[in-house]
């Protein structure tokens, strides 16, 4: 035996006896062994007795998930109780399409679909009032294993927000902030914000019900106002949040910058749990909205982009929101007419713009004419007029010029397979022809590696998750073991 091959075998040894056995389901599929999170069909998955101490930590705030439709029928899933009750299903049916309704439901989605099944839905939630029972459900989940997503910590509940005059903590602002909780709706937070004496601005969204302190922020942020005051997670002072080891820890400019630096824009469920926000404010500025409606009595002109939707009956734009602009402004003709997939930024467009329109008009009518992949643009350019912000957000948004959403419209019945065809088109087919006409760069890994290096939380598309696999119809969630 040679020295070199003497320390592999000492070396795999130690590994073998420091590397604790796997906690879950381990499997092969096509080949490759996975290591999956616990779930309600393995052993490890907790007993009903161990949920009652956690219950009891969270003072009760613990619910097993119910699916909201539950009161429409007489028995569901593998549940013998039978929740039905015309009057609550009539409340449900009258409800189904409000938002605000829906989310303020513990266990609902926005816009679910038709069919009863239980989908994706976790199995228990905790409704988190304070930041101790979010710590509990952290640690719960970490210690054995179970996915963010079976345990759900709904945060729905943080809906404080305070105005500040004066901001003193770090990072170079002395003007109004707002700290805002993690459960706050972007409707309530504008409201809240135009209440004060004087009424003030912050960088939001645009869909009255999208959790602000949530995905929003951890995703970016745009909205109507970042051409002026650059991407909601620009404006951003101070996180505090709660580390998937279960601490308290404040993220700003002085303390855990690198954390800081990644939850402005790197990716939601990723670096920690969020608890509230430090946002700065801006004082009100005039702004004016419009609505804009075509349809197939005006123009049937092909060469139109929207055509293809006045073919499919009628293209219709609401709001069309203008800021530091009045009525005379909106109405003139502008010449913000670039429609991009993806983001596209100035030098995509400067460089590629035959390929970028390309794939917008393959992607209005793919797969097929009746399944349009349907595209809203947005003209971003974000902040150009404030000081740079140095953060996490994909630099593609620094540089943008446009931004475009592509949707595979579904009904929701169709078969598992068609639905993963249907994926597939939108990200390998329609998806593919808008990376390659906007190609991108940049990761946040080793500050994902640093902060959550085991995978407690997981979000599809952010960092860190490349070994990471949703099998079994999207429902487990293994890693590849090297
Ligand atoms: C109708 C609609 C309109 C939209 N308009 C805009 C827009 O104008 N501008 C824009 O920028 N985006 C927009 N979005 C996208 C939106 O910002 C994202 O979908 C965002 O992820 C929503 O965050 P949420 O917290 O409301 O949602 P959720 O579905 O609750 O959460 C989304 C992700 O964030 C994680 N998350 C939630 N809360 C926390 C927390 N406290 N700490 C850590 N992770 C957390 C969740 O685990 C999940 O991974 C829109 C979305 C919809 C559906
Ligand atoms: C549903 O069935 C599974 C498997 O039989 C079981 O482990 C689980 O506890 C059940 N869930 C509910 C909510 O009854
Ligand atoms: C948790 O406790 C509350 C209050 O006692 C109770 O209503 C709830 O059903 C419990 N949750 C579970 C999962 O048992
Ligand atoms: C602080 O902000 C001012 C005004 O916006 C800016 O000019 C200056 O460069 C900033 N300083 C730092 C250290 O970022
Ligand atoms: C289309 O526009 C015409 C002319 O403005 C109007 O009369 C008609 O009602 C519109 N159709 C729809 C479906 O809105
Ligand atoms: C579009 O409208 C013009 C004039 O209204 C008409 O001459 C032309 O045939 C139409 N084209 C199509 C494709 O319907």
């Amino acid at each position: 035996m040679t020295r070199i091959s003497l320390f592999t075998t000492l070396f795999a040894a130690v590994n073998y006896a420091v590397a604790a056995p796997w906690k879950g389901e381990v499997k092969k599929v096509d080949g490759a062994t996975y290591q999956c999170k616990c779930y309600s069909d393995n052993s490890c998955w907790p007993t009903n007795a161990d949920w009652i101490p956690l219950n009891k930590t969270v003072g009760g705030a613990l619910q097993v998930a119910i699916p909201l439709g539950a009161p429409c029928h007489t028995s569901s899933e593998n549940s013998t109780v039978n929740l039905y009750s015309e009057a609550a299903c009539a409340e449900i049916k009258a409800s189904w399409l409000n938002e605000q309704w829906l989310t303020d439901h513990p266990i609902a989605s926005l816009w679910p679909l038709t069919p009863c099944t239980r989908g994706f839905y976790g199995r228990y939630v905790i409704l988190a009032k304070t930041r101790e029972h979010i710590k509990a459900g952290i640690d719960f989940a970490r210690e054995r294993n179970l996915r963010f997503g079976s345990l759900i910590i709904n945060t729905h509940s943080f809906k404080d927000v305070k105005f500040l005059k004066t901001y003193s903590g770090p990072g170079n602002w002395t003007g109004s902030a707002a700290v805002v909780g993690a459960g706050v709706q972007g409707r309530e937070l504008f409201r809240q914000a135009f209440a004060q004496k004087p009424p003030v601005v912050i960088v939001g969204g645009e869909c009255p019900t999208v959790g602000w302190a949530g995905g929003y922020i951890q995703g970016g942020g745009h909205g109507p106002l970042t051409s002026i005051y650059g991407m909601g997670a620009d404006s951003v002072l101070s996180f505090e949040a709660v580390t998937v080891d279960g601490e308290y820890v404040t993220a700003d400019a002085k303390e855990n910058p690198d954390l800081f630096w990644a939850l402005k824009g790197g990716g939601p469920s990723t670096f920690a749990v969020v608890v509230s926000i430090t946002v700065k404010t801006f004082p009100e500025i005039p702004t004016a909205g419009t609505i804009i409606n075509i349809n197939n009595t005006h123009t049937n002109d092909s060469a139109v982009l929207a055509n293809h939707y006045v073919d499919n009956g009628i293209l219709h734009i609401a709001p069309l929101v203008g800021p530091k602009m009045d009525e005379r402004k909106l109405n003139e003709p502008n010449q913000n007419s670039i429609v991009g997939g993806r983001l596209f930024t100035r030098k995509d467009m400067n460089d590629d713009a035959d390929e970028v329109a390309d794939a917008i008009i393959f992607a209005s009518s793919n797969p097929t004419k009746d399944r349009i992949g349907f595209s809203v643009g947005h003209i971003v350019d974000p902040g150009h007029g404030v000081p740079y912000a140095d953060n996490a957000i994909n630099d593609k948004w620094r540089k943008s010029s446009s931004f475009v959403i592509t949707n595979v419209i579904m009904s929701g019945l169709e078969s598992w397979e068609e639905k993963k065809q249907l994926e597939d088109v939108q990200t390998n087919v329609i998806g593919k022809r808008f990376r390659d006409a906007g190609p991108d760069g940049a990761t946040l890994l080793k500050i994902r590696n640093k902060w959550d290096p085991k995978g407690v939380l997981y979000t599809k598309t952010t960092p860190g998750t490349e070994d990471w696999d949703v099998l079994d119809q999207g429902t487990k969630l293994c890693k590849k073991a090297a």
